[in-house]
């Protein structure tokens, strides 16, 4: 069975791969590189010691995306690709809809033109706004509070509009939470350019010694420590998440919708303390004011995921920071310095 993998060279796609390739599935990646390495898959290659073939191609040039489905029959697409920074996307707007909006219409297109009807859609736990209440389930209200978030909304919605005008699609809609770790190999991880918006990558930077302190934004949220929260899942709980969904498409099941979070919420010191203990390092922080535009609290309701697709994440706070901190230290400039040992 053949896979088409939007954006399979970047953070989460190449975690997919990985797991894919270990289920033997063919793996075909279409990526443009504009926020990854194409060393990403070299490593993916050196993790599972199996190949798959990778087309430099953007979603916003229709006819190299068909170029990809002459050349092979495709069985699903997991469409990962897309712009995912909530700040620029205020900013840019209209880069964030032409990529994320048109690359999506171009790749559907292309695909009914093929009759290629199955997909795996990166939707986001942002989809969900700022919940009313705790944990969020699949049947929550919607909304989308910056461009980014939008881009995700809209992409469900024609989504489904595609599913009522033609009932042969499969769709899958998974809404991730809070995406952190690396593969435990240490040779793929996430890899942000310049100084990262996240949390995750930000701690490891700081441990690292290349950033001089975490800014903890708000300690006056009604949490438990005062922090945000948040649903923080390993990429590789995530990636095998996918594993699972791919089967369930093949049941002709019309559009499915699944959170892919553990239900856990673990709070901004609380990962700073995980980060201290994995590394091993006193890791410096200030409590700065809020961030605009953040919530207090998120985390899933996962129980759908596990009843549905029989997937749960197993891996535990210690394991994300863990790998974050293996990868990190592998490979303090990313996949830039490369080629060596990993
Ligand atoms: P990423 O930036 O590492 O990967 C996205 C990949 O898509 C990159 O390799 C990029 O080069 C590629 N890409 C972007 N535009 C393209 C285009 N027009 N044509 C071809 N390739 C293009 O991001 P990620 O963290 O791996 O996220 C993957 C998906 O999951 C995204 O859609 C993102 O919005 C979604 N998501 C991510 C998070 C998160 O926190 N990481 C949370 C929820 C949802
Ligand atoms: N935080 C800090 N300092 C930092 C960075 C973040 O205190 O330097 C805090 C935030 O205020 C928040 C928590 O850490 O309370 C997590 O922030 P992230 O930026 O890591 O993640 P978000 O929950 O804001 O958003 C992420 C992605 C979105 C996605 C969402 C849900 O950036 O694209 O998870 O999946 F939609």
């Amino acid at each position: 069975m053949k896979i088409l993998v939007t954006g399979g060279a970047g953070y989460i796609g190449s975690h997919t791969c990985v797991e894919l390739l270990n289920e033997n599935y063919e793996v075909v990646v279409l990526d443009n590189l504009s926020n990854s390495s194409e060393e990403s898959l070299t490593r993916v290659k050196n993790i599972t010691g199996k190949s798959l073939e990778f087309y430099k191609a953007d979603l916003l040039d229709k006819k190299e995306i068909a170029s990809v489905f002459q050349d092979h029959k495709i069985d699903s697409v997991i469409h990962f690709a897309g712009l995912k920074a909530v700040g620029e996307s205020v900013l840019v707007p209209l880069k964030y809809f032409h990529n994320n909006i048109s690359g999506t219409l171009n790749l559907l297109e292309v695909m009914d033109d093929f009759n290629v009807k199955n997909i795996v859609f990166s939707s986001s736990a942002t989809v969900y706004g700022n919940p009313a209440s705790l944990p969020i389930k699949e049947d929550f209200p919607l909304s989308a509070t910056n461009p980014y978030g939008r881009t995700k909304l809209m992409t469900e919605e024609i989504l489904q509009d595609v599913y009522c005008s033609d009932k042969s699609w499969n769709i899958a809609l998974l809404r991730y939470f809070n995406p952190v770790g690396a593969h435990e190999s240490g040779k793929i991880g996430e890899d942000p350019f310049g100084i990262p918006n996240n949390l995750a990558p930000y701690i490891s930077r700081v441990a690292a010694g290349f950033l001089p302190r975490v800014n903890v934004f708000g300690n006056d949220y009604d949490t438990l420590d005062g922090t945000g929260v948040r649903d923080f899942i390993h990429v590789v709980d995530l990636a095998l998440g996918h594993i699972k969904t791919l089967p369930k498409l093949f049941t002709n099941p019309g559009v499915v919708i699944y959170n892919l979070g553990t239900g856990q919420g673990y709070s901004v010191l609380e990962m700073i303390k995980g980060f201290e203990a994995a590394s091993g390092k006193t890791i410096p922080y200030k409590i700065t004011d809020r961030r605009p535009g953040d919530i207090a609290a998120c985390f899933a309701d996962p129980f759908k995921a596990k009843k549905e697709l029989g997937w749960e994440a197993n891996k535990t706070l210690a394991d994300m920071c863990t790998d974050t901190w293996n990868w990190q230290k592998k490979n303090p400039d990313g996949y830039r310095e490369s080629q060596g040992e990993n």
